[in-house]
């Protein structure tokens, strides 16, 4: 999987905020990518812009075979639903749906999956990121380092090629952020997913394999 990004900045508009400014990059497919740097630099806006939410006012960005640039919004949001699985600081999990019908979400709005089959995927995923004993609870009953495997486990149920993790841990203790992290580590040595995070934190970025560096905007230094 092609994802690339060439000379791509973001402009925010409304309070002339230059958040990205000629960003180029490319990834590969299973590329464990952290994306580092001070609060403001740009890092949720990147991660935005390689997920398919947001659009960069200048530059290119290829996602396979296609300039996204030039997308219609139809395609794009079909594209990010069946490409791109998405971990939150804040776990963003539905309220009033249980762990098993969170999980499921991501083939329910695919609608290709018959019943029995997506419900044998979320039961095999459940158990990986280790829920299987939490299918019926609902989000305020579970811990947060359960609530983020089970994040986890709806970012990766259809098989997306690029999962995209702001702050994944951001909102964790360092024991549940590191089981999160080894989650993820795992999921991209096993299916070869590409893994874009950003944080805050040193510890996160060792578990990942190319540590890019932002400033102001900018990429200013990487290293694997
Ligand atoms: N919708 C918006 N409108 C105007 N400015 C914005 C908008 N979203 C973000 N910004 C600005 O763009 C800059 C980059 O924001 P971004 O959220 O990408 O930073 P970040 O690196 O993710 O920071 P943090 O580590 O605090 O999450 C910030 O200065 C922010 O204030
Ligand atoms: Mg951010």
């Amino acid at each position: 999987m092609n994802l690339e990004l060439r000379a791509v900045s973001k402009k925010y508009s409304d309070h002339d905020v230059n958040a990205l400014r000629e960003v180029s990059l490319h990834f590969s497919s299973g590329d464990f990518v952290a994306v580092c740097g001070p609060s403001g630099c740009g890092k949720s806006t990147l991660l935005n812009i390689v997920g398919l939410m947001d659009k960069p006012t200048m530059g290119t960005v290829i996602f396979g075979d296609d300039d996204i640039t030039s997308l219609a919004d139809e395609k794009l949001t079909r594209l990010r639903g069946e490409r791109i699985g998405f971990v939150f600081q804040f776990f963003n999990l539905l309220s009033t749906m249980t762990v098993e019908e969170n999980v499921a979400l991501p083939l329910e709005i695919q609608g290709r999956a018959k019943p029995q089959e997506i419900k044998s995927r979320v039961s095999n995923i459940l158990e990986r990121v280790g829920m299987s004993h939490r299918v019926g609870f609902y989000p305020s009953q579970l811990s947060g380092g359960e609530m983020q495997r089970t994040a986890i486990a709806r970012a990766v149920i259809h098989k997306p090629k690029i999962v995209v993790a702001d702050e994944p841990t951001g909102n964790l203790d360092s024991e549940n952020g590191n089981l999160v992290l080894e989650l993820l580590k795992q999921l991209n040595q096993a299916e070869g997913q590409t893994i874009i995070m950003a944080t805050h934190s040193l510890e996160a970025a060792s578990y990942a394999s190319r540590r890019i560096d932002m400033r102001d905007g900018k990429v200013l230094s990487e290293a694997r």
